[in-house]
């Protein structure tokens, strides 16, 4: 152990489901979490902050610059998600602070959710839901609401990592999809798997019937989704995206539903979150959308839990963390420092 955990505040930043809250205390850590079912507001953040070694974070939590510069007692910060755009990331390297992530453990969950949206879009079934619910369930038309099928078409992801391999075994196991995706580097052991086959951007927004999102939000991916990628896609395809809302530029997305650029979309994160209820997006037959539910399972979430407790335990007692975004400040100085 490099540090008594007695001497160690962990401050979680909202209750969690599973074990990881149980986990810290049986450690012995001095163990606090913000008793309310809301975000924290800045303010909030930055007084409880200051006084913890580790914290344990949620995405809604902005861990900005000035945040971290206040909270000078900070050792690590342990996410409870695997994207991490709400944190400096740079900032906390340069300061030696550590961050964790719970990467792998929602892979499954979040893949369901883009399969589910998908499924939901091609047959308009949020929409014809609500027509049910206005009274609006008359009588057999033959002509009415046509979905379509997805059998043998081509599905394109954008990001092949663990949740996109998941998403590609969904489709074709259930469709007999063809893959196709576009990454920065090559992904050998998901083409082994799936027989996919990498290509360059321009070619996934051509060559798709289905294109799904599953990279990471940062500089090169933010808005890459606008018109004119819309504009190369096939007037018959689905776009779904449950990685990140500001990955496409939801006014383009609209306009190119409306014009018919694209058929229809499958969401699960939108830009901002919450989404406003009256967005025109909610009202469109070919849309389905969710409030961003992507690990809401019982399975999901205890693993998300166990993980960001886990980061936390091994980095005081064995100055590692198994899931962590900058190791190299694991090797910056004393781990446990502040504690
Ligand atoms: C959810 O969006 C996550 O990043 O875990």
């Amino acid at each position: 152990m490099i540090k008594d955990p007695q001497k160690v505040k962990v401050f979680i930043t909202r209750e969690i489901p599973g074990a990881g809250i149980e986990l810290l205390k049986k450690e012995g850590f001095n163990v606090s979490v913000w008793p309310h079912d809301k975000p924290m507001s800045p303010d909030e953040l930055i007084e409880e902050g200051k006084k913890a070694n580790a914290i344990l974070t949620l995405l809604t939590d902005v861990i900005d610059a000035s945040f971290l510069n206040e909270c000078r007692n900070l050792d690590l910060i342990s996410q409870f998600a695997v994207g991490y755009d709400n944190i400096n990331i740079p900032e906390a390297t340069k300061l030696g602070i550590a961050i964790g992530y719970t990467p792998g453990a929602m892979s499954d969950a979040t893949a369901d959710t883009a399969f589910g949206l998908m499924i939901a879009a091609s047959r308009k079934m949020f929409y014809l839901h609500k027509k049910i619910m206005k009274g609006e369930w008359t009588f057999f038309r033959p002509k009415a609401d046509l979905g379509v099928e997805l059998k043998n078409k081509t599905l394109g992801i954008f990001g092949l990592g663990r949740i996109g391999v998941q998403m590609a075994l969904r489709c074709k196991g259930a469709y007999n999809m063809k893959v196709i995706y576009h990454n920065r580097k090559q992904n050998k052991d998901a083409e082994k798997l799936l027989g996919a086959s990498l290509v360059g951007f321009d070619e996934l927004l051509s060559q798709s019937d289905v294109l799904s999102v599953h990279c990471a939000l940062n500089n090169e991916t933010r808005g890459i989704f606008d018109q004119k990628a819309f504009s190369k896609m096939k007037p018959t395809s689905l776009f779904v995206n449950t990685a990140r809302g500001g990955i496409h530029n939801e006014r383009d997305l609209i306009d190119a539903l409306k014009a018919g650029t694209i058929w229809g979309a499958g969401l699960d994160v939108t830009n901002p979150e919450p989404m406003d209820a009256n967005n025109p997006l909610l009202s469109m037959p070919n849309v389905a959308i969710l409030p961003h539910i992507g690990s809401q399972t019982e399975e999901a979430r205890g693993e998300m839990s166990r993980l960001a407790a886990m980061n936390i335990i091994e980095f005081y007692k064995n100055n590692r963390m198994p899931n962590v975004v900058n190791p190299e400040t694991l090797t910056m100085g004393k781990p446990g420092l502040n504690a």
